[in-house]
This record gives C-alpha cells, structure tokens and sequence, in this order.
C-alpha cells in the first residue's frame, strides 16, 4: 500500500436545482463526512472540499419550471442545500459553488491548457434547433412519443416511465418544451476530448492498479472500458454556464461535467493557498465520495481531463454507493417520491444524528438498498435508544446512585475475568472498526460499534453491582465489585464516544458533556484505553442521548409521502396542497352562496375498522346529528377530539365511504407540511349557526 501524507475528500457537487433528499446524504456525503471525521480524530492532514453544480441543463430546466431566472435559482437551491449540510453536520472544510468567480477562471484556464495543447478534436455535427425559441436543444428540452412504451410525454434522453434511454431521434413526433415546436436539425461546432486516446492508460491504472476498488466501480469501468471509448463533445450551444474561452465561440459554454469536478480544484483554491499541495503532490490521497451514476465522470471522464492536463493527482479510490430506494420505489424527484432532508429536519428536530445512523446502517454500499419508515423507527428505538443510549443511560444512572456521582476508584486486584474480556472486546472493536473504515465499510464499522455497546450491557447484566448494595451488605468486596463495574462503564462509555463521533457526531459531544471531558479525548488514539476518565471527580447527571420515536410519527410520514406524490401515470398529486402559486380560478359569489356552512361540536368518534385513514364522527348541529366519515385518523387519535367545535360544509351530498354513508365534510387546514389543523370558531357557539 502507498504512503500518503494528505487526504483530501472530495463529495459530488449537487446540482442546485432542488433540495436534497436522503438519497444523497445515503449515497456520498455522510460517508464522506464519517471517513473525513475518523481521519481528522486520527491527526491526518485531511481537507473535505464541496459545493454546489450550478450550471447544466438540470439548472436551466428548473428555471423554466418554477418561471425564475438560472440565477435565481442556484441562489435559491444554494443557500437551501448548504443549510441543510450544516444542520446534518456535514463537515465540509469549505462548500463554495461553481458560479464563483475562481472556479470560472480555473475551469475556464483548465479548457484553454487542453486547448493550446491542442488536446480537443473540433467537429460540425447537426443537432435538434428550436427555430421559434432561435436556440439549439439539449436532448432533455426535447419530447415526444417513446418509441419503446408509447408514453407520449417520453424526453430526448430519457423515457421516465419505461426507463429506457433514448436518443432524440428516437422520439415519434418530437416537440421542443420551450416553444412546443417541432425542431429541425442545424449544423453546430463543438470541441470533443479524444477518451479514446487515454484507453490504454486507463486500462492500466484502473484494471490493473485498482483491483481494489469496490467490486461496483471496478465493475462499471471495466464494462465501459472493455465496450470502447469515444470523443466527447465538453462545450455546449447555451448561454448558461462558463464561456468557451475562445474568439468565435459566441453561444457557447463548457459542458457541466467538463467544469463540475474541477470545482472540487476551485473549492481548494479558495479554501487555502496550499491548494497545489494537495492536487499536485504525488504523495496527496484523493477520495471522491459519489454516487453510482457519477462513476464514469469521476473514474474515467475527469482522470482523463486531469491526464491530459498532466499536474495534477488522480484518485486513490472512489468509494461509490447505489441507490438508496424509498418504501421498495426507486426515488424520482419529478414523482416527488423522496425524503427531503429540509423537512426532516423540520420534522424531527434534534433527530439528525439518528438520519445519519440510519442512512449508514443502510446504505447501499453494495447494492441499492431500501430506506423505510418503520426500519427508521425500528433502528432508532431498538439500537439507539435500547442499547447505545440505554446503556450510557444505564451506567450514569446507577454511577448517581451507587457511587455518589464521581467516577470511582479502581481496585487492580479486584479485576476478574469478565473485565479483562471486556477490556480486551474495547480494544479489539478499535482495530476492527479502523480496518473497516480503511475499507469504506461503514456500515459494518457503525455495526461493531453498536455491537461493543450490546457488550456493555451484557456485562452490567452479568456484574448486577445494583444488587451488591444496602446498608449492612455493602462488603468491602462488594464495593471493589461495584466501583470496578461502574469504572469500566465509564471507560467504555468515553470509548464508546470516541468511536461513535465520526458516524454520530452530535450525540459524542452529550456524552462528553455528561462525562464532563474536554474533546480532546475524541482523539482517536485515546480509543482502546481505559484510564480516560480519572478516579474521583463529579460527573453531570444522565440525560437521554435518544428519544423513542412513536408510531404516529411514522404514519404521519408515511402518509405525507404518499399525499404529495405524484402517480406514474402523471395524475396530480392526490390532494395536494395549493401553494400560492398554483391558485384556484376565480368563481363568483353565487358559487360560494351555494354552500351550507355550519357550526358543530363532535359528540362520538371512533376509527373505521379495517381503513387506516379514516374516522367515523357524530357531529351535533343542533338541529340534527350528523355521521360523517373523515380522512383523519393518520393526525388525530378518535378520543381526543370529542368536544371539539368544527365547521362543516352541511349540505354536500352524501358519499358512502367503507359502507358507511358521510353526510358533510369538516373544514381542515393543511401546513407545509401536511399537518392537520381543525378550522373552528374562536369561541363557544351553539351548533348549527350560520356561517356565511
Ligand atoms: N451535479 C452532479 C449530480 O448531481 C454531480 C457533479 S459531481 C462533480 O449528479 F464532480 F462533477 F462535481
Ligand atoms: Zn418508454
């Protein structure tokens, strides 16, 4: 194995045209961060460099959707996705975007070396030319019948409902989405990068020089390498992105991921002036954090560029992960069927480190895996809280209790066998999980971990120091039994966070908050000793590291996930709140006047057997009483709201819902969301009044 003297990590630039969902924290950048974390603990000379792609076609398409300008919205997306980064402690040492000044100037500096060494082949091909919109199209501007599935609605590149990709020519009938004209074919120059001529090279340094990698990269390269290698076009006819830096190049920019990755130099440039450091000396370790659909950018695309370039390192490895799915579906973002990590946020305040175990736990380091609520849920109350934080919680408890809140004197000639195995299971849990770390096996590490704190509690269990106590039985034996047991829950505790920081870096620092130890001790050489905390001194009272997450939380997600998705066969998304901009057309005061709105008070409710949403209600109205069948049992439990005031619409005609007939409808607001809240009158009012 090499000696390296730097590390530097690289973690894919997100487009900034959406928020992130989990996907993404699953796919590169929480274990980016873990192996970025364990190696800073380790006293590495570490830099973790990212940001956000701001250019392309999946930029200016989102413009045209949401009517904003390319600026607009990478400004929007920016600032979203870098928050949510911050709040999921993503420790990047700098997250800059490709619109900065810097990174236009190296991308463009990096096209004009490749250029003067007359690198690119320049060739005239005919393209897909909007003559309405006067621009030419990219393959994703381009729609029209899918050849394969007959899906009318099939892009240039890509038929989302078969999955088949496609080639413009393929599409029957094609139209532009800008103008809905049908495009003609006009002739374009475009400067190609020659890959074929690094074939051999690569061949070399991948399939010979990196067997190492993770079977689904070297597997892809080989594939891609073995079926051959062709010039690719690395500018673009569009006025969004970094100019062609060349006379007569007007209307043209680089391709995106001829200037994405060279963010990753940008963003180094900017963070510090010993950038060249690290992309020039042989001696720098290169890790690029991605996702699998990026792996011929970043093994074979980019090394090439960096080849040809020829001052700078090429990856030591590329650790790449499949897809993580959602609930068995692959995630689509234009179905909406993702996780997005703003509103979990949101959602489960305080909960990040439990999204960052329970994306490790399953990420899909070898195969796409599956991300479902109740595996959240069952993760978070049956790992976290029941053995990581149970037994932390465990340890302080009977430490207040037994051992007057001081961390207690060892008594060496007490120890006994069951120590010294538990000594030796902390020792060897640090070896193992360094050798998996240095394998970018993170979920087996995260496991060992875990695994040392089930031991933990096995050996309170066998110790029981709880029944070693009382005032006339508290033998001087039993007090050696006592203090050794909890001494060594107390070093294994300050292990446990030493271990646990890199993968749950939030809940490391409650534990040295309670053991009221400085950071320092996270220092990952200190993993593996037990004399971290010394004999004598208070230590704060347990808090709880976890807290149980309850299932109406999960049916809540599970619902909202389901509501604001978008069925493959394009119906609109069922009920989906009407944002501002998507409003109701206009209806005239007749058209209101026709409803009976009325006040009521719920006297009875209970849920309808065998649905899961719904709630059966008698609603009073003074005048009568009304069954109604509602869509709430997912955000209200039936008994709490009896004796509520509601207002509900009297006279809509009766539906039978589950067999049982519903006779009006209650008025609901939804947040952002999807939250439930009773509209009601702010005061008591008799039931049956008017209102208007
Ligand atoms: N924006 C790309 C994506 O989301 C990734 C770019 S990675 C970089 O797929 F190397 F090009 F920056
Ligand atoms: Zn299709």
């Amino acid at each position: 194995m090499k000696e390296y003297n730097r590390i530097l990590v690289t973690a894919a630039l997100p487009y900034a045209n959406g928020p992130i969902h989990i996907g993404h924290l699953a796919g590169c950048y929480i274990p980016a961060d873990i192996y970025t974390r364990y190696e800073r603990a380790r006293k590495k000379d570490i830099l973790f460099v990212g940001g956000s792609d701001e250019h392309g076609v999946p930029i200016t398409i989102r413009a045209m959707k949401e009517g904003i300008s390319p600026q607009e919205v990478v400004d929007k997306y920016h600032a979203l996705i870098k928050e949510s980064f911050e709040k999921m402690k993503i420790s990047f040492d700098i997250y800059s975007r490709t619109s900065n000044p810097v990174h236009h100037k190296t991308a463009s500096d990096f096209f004009k070396t490749l250029y003067d060494e007359q690198i690119f082949e320049e060739k005239e091909t005919e393209q897909y030319y909007d003559e309405k919109a006067k621009t030419f199209l990219a393959d994703r501007y381009i729609t029209g019948t899918c050849p394969i599935c007959g899906n009318p609605n099939a892009f240039g590149d890509q038929c989302e409902r078969c999955g088949s990709s496609l080639s413009p020519e393929q599409l029957i009938n094609p139209r532009s989405t800008l103008s809905d004209a049908v495009p003609v074919k006009r002739k374009t120059r475009h400067w190609y990068f020659p890959l074929q001529k690094y074939e051999i090279f690569l061949k070399e340094w991948i399939l010979e020089g990196h067997k190492e990698w993770k079977n689904n990269v070297y597997g892809q390269c080989k594939s891609w390498l073995d079926s051959g290698l062709q010039s690719r076009a690395m500018t673009r006819d569009s006025n969004w992105g970094i100019k062609v830096p060349l006379p007569d190049a007007e209307g043209k920019v680089l391709y995106v991921w001829f200037d994405a990755p060279i963010g990753y130099i940008s963003a180094t440039k900017e963070l510090t002036p010993r950038w060249a450091d690290y992309w020039c000396q042989t001696d720098t370790k290169l890790v690029h954090f991605i996702g699998k659909d990026n792996i011929v950018f970043h093994c074979i695309i980019f090394p090439a560029m960096l080849k040809a370039h020829g001052h700078f390192v090429l990856p030591d490895n590329v650790p790449a992960n499949e897809f993580l799915n959602i609930e068995g579906e692959k995630v689509s973002t234009s179905r909406n069927w993702a996780v997005w990590v703003d509103e979990y946020i949101r959602d489960f305040p305080g909960c990040e480190d439990v999204l960052r175990y329970v994306l490790c736990a399953n990420a899909p380091e070898t195969k796409d895996n599956d991300f479902t609520w109740k595996d959240f849920q069952d993760r978070n109350n049956s790992e976290l809280v029941s053995i990581l934080g149970n037994f932390v919680n465990r340890t302080f408890v009977l430490i207040h209790k037994l051992c007057v809140g001081k961390v207690p004197v060892w008594h060496e000639a007490a120890m006994d066998k069951t120590d010294v195995e538990l000594v030796r299971q902390i020792r060897e849990t640090k070896a193992a999980v360094e050798g998996l770390l240095d394998q970018y096996k993170f979920r087996d590490a995260l496991f060992a971990i875990i695994d040392l704190a089930r031991k933990g509690n096995k050996y309170l269990q066998d110790k029981e120091p709880w029944k070693k106590t009382g005032k006339e039985t508290t033998t001087s034996e039993n007090r050696e039994l006592i203090d050794n047991c909890l001494y060594l829950c107390l070093q294994l505790t300050a292990n446990l966070a030493i271990l646990i920081n890199p993968f749950l870096p939030i809940t490391a620092k409650k534990m040295l908050h309670m053991m009221k130890v400085v950071d320092r001790i996270l220092e990952w050489e200190n993993a593996g000793k037990t004399d971290l905390l010394k004999s004598g001194y208070r230590l704060r009272a347990p808090e709880l590291l976890f807290r149980k997450i309850e299932d109406t939380e999960i049916q809540i997600q599970m619902e909202k996930l389901h509501r604001n998705s978008i069925k493959p066969n394009n119906s609109e998304p069922a009920a989906a709140p009407v944002s501002p901009a998507e409003k109701k057309p206009e209806i005239q005061y007749e058209d209101f006047a026709k409803l009976d709105l009325r006040t009521g008070i719920i006297t009875q409710a209970e849920k309808v057997p065998k649905a899961d949403k719904l709630v059966k209600l008698e609603v009073d109205l003074g005048y009568e009483k009304r069954t109604i069948v509602s869509g709430i049992a997912l955000h209200f439990d039936p008994a709490a709201i009896i004796g509520k005031q509601v207002i509900l619409v009297a006279n809509l005609a009766p539906r039978k819902m589950k067999g049982i007939e519903s006779n009006g409808m209650i008025l609901m607001a939804e947040d952002e969301n999807g939250k439930l809240i009773f509209i009601a009158p702010d005061e008591k009012i008799n039931p049956g009044s008017n209102v208007s």
